[in-house]
């Protein structure tokens, strides 16, 4: 039997899940880490969903006319998600971005037809670790961009079809695939449209099912924790020390806490062990994982998203070797020792 598509449209979504049995084996826990390959999507992450579910309820609502310009303030993998749909279904789109987001996503968005709209970090701010604060003014430029050119803002900050595409999707899915054989769900929270929707989703299901939101060791703010004054990290797309709205507390069980060293050293560990090559928010996801088989979750088991790609982090220091092409030998940059312009 043939299996064509009409477009990359009808690739995105159901994506694999795989288990990660030999980093568990790794870190000697007891249990089982379901991880779904997200970087699978066309615009090489999960935000593909929440781009074409937004944009084709806009259509189906009125709001969205044909050949109006499309604008997102986005980490840049809503922005390449929207790309993908916007350049299949021909609206012109504009991606509202940091500047501290990675070059990667910037040049992918580029080449998938996009503009963007880069936005200054604040002086405070370090390239690669975009603040509660950087997003403020990238979410002030892509509203200005909208109400002057008329575009449409998907706004997925506040959108709930955001959260209503991986309800639909993403956890009827995972409930699916795993045959309701799960106890837990853990995901690091950007706009919170993945966590809200997910977890709606597999508490209808089962009740019982255990959330759990992942963030960065200085941006807690869900589960009792206060994040501290600057709390910069390296995870792009999230943690940015603000409860978002999508996400509804009543299904948070709790938060674990994630450093950007546990969060690099398992995202490689991921790629090395398991050959899941992803971002650092895949990395946060698992380790977060992994501590709760450590702790409270010993025995059980646990899904999370592999979010996106790590190629779409070559250049930040997640993924950076230092490679002698004279000598061929190969070393990973130890952590803050190369050349700093580059650590984005
Ligand atoms: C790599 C990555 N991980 C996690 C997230 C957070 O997802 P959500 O916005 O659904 O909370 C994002 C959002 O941009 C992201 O780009």
């Amino acid at each position: 039997m043939g299996d064509i598509r009409k477009s990359v449209l009808e690739c995105i979504g159901n994506t694999p899940i795989v288990e990660i049995s030999r980093l568990c084996k790794k870190y000697g826990v007891e249990g089982r880490i379901l991880v779904k390959l997200e970087m699978l999507n066309p615009g090489a992450s999960k935000k593909d969903r929440i781009a074409l579910y937004m944009i084709e309820e806009a259509e189906r609502k009125g709001l969205l006319k044909p050949g109006q310009t499309v604008v997102e303030e986005t980490s840049g993998n809503t922005g390449n998600g929207l790309a993908v749909v916007c350049a299949v279904k021909g609206y012109p789109f504009v991606a509202a971005m940091s500047k501290g987001n990675s070059l990667e996503r910037m040049q992918m968005m580029k080449g998938l037809g996009a503009d963007l709209l880069l936005v200054d970090q604040l002086p405070t701010s370090p390239r690669g670790s975009v603040t509660g604060a950087d997003l403020k003014k990238v979410e002030e430029a892509a509203i200005e961009f909208a109400e002057k050119n008329g575009a449409f803002l998907t706004n997925q900050f506040y959108n709930p079809d955001n959260s209503m595409a991986h309800e639909k999707g993403t956890a009827r899915e995972i409930w699916e695939q795993t045959d309701g054989k799960i106890d837990y769900f853990v995901d690091f929270v950007g706009t919170g449209g993945t966590y809200a929707g997910i977890a709606k989703g597999l508490k209808a299901y089962n009740k019982n099912i255990k959330c759990f939101v992942v963030e960065p060791e200085k941006g807690g703010v869900y589960g009792g924790h206060t994040p501290s004054e600057n709390p910069i990290h390296v995870i792009q797309g999230g943690g940015y020390a603000v409860k978002r709205e999508l996400v509804d507390e009543t299904n948070v069980d709790g938060s674990v806490l994630i450093s950007d060293q546990e969060c690099t050293q398992t995202t490689r560990e991921l790629a090395a062990v398991e050959a899941i090559f992803g971002g650092f928010s895949a990395g946060a996801n698992v380790r977060a994982a992994i501590k709760l088989l450590q702790g409270e979750a010993r025995g059980k088991t646990i899904v999370c998203l592999a979010n996106d790609t790590g190629l779409k982090y070559l250049s930040t220091k997640l993924y950076q070797y230092e490679i002698n092409r004279e000598s061929g030998a190969s070393e990973i940059i130890k952590e803050g020792m190369k050349n700093k312009k580059n650590n984005c």
